[in-house]
């Protein structure tokens, strides 16, 4: 991974992190926001930037192998609270936390269906015209992680039984498009 995503994620975690209040205070806490703030705001306009050049097939791939490391975190959580493993869940959590933090930026205009062949990419192009909707629906998952790592953080070992299973479907349903045979 180029070091600039690598540095875009991290910035973005401790954002997470730190808003969610999930880490311990520290006395540093005020500086380190700002810091991570600014680092965040560096590497966004980077990461906005390679995307943008980016074409249309290739982000589609980013985006796809996103997803898939979704779905994984998701698997990791809910195998992770079955063991009682809160550390584990907060991972998973922050996992899928980050790669929301990178989501709307995998979907840029022009690289959906109508545009794109069916076999290349299952996003509709009601993505576009109900881009809030979909924001939403990104930001109900992240939320939904972050409400498992504070809980699992302090100890909960619920939290995380069941994943974030439905705001999947709760973006999936609406902005998907039916399955044919994809390109790898
Ligand atoms: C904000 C919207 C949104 C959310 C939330 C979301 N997805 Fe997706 N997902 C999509 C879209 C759109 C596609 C189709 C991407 C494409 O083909 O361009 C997709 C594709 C996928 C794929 C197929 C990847 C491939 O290889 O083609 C998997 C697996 C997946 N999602 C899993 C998940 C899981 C698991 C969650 C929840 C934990 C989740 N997604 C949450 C929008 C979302």
């Amino acid at each position: 991974m180029k070091t600039w995503i690598k540095s875009t994620l991290a910035a973005g975690l401790a954002i997470a992190v730190l808003g969610a209040g999930v880490t311990t205070t520290q006395p540093a806490f005020a500086d380190g926001h700002a810091k991570a703030g600014k680092m965040m705001h560096d590497a966004k306009k980077k990461m906005n930037d390679a995307m943008a050049k980016m074409k249309g097939p290739k982000v589609v791939k980013v985006r796809r192998l996103s997803m898939r490391a979704i779905s994984k975190a998701n698997k990791n959580m809910k195998a992770a609270a079955k063991k009682g493993n809160t550390r584990g869940v907060v991972r998973a959590s922050l996992q899928i936390i980050r790669h929301a933090n990178a989501l709307p930026r995998m979907f840029p205009k022009g690289t959906g269906r109508g545009k794109l062949s069916p076999a290349v990419t299952r996003s509709t192009p009601a993505i576009w015209k109900n881009w809030g909707k979909f924001i939403q629906a990104n930001n109900a998952m992240r939320n939904a992680a972050t409400r498992v790592a504070i809980a699992a953080n302090a100890g909960n070992k619920k939290a995380g039984l069941k994943g974030i299973g439905k705001t999947c479907g709760g973006c999936h349903k609406p902005f998907r498009g039916k399955k044919v045979a994809m390109k790898k």
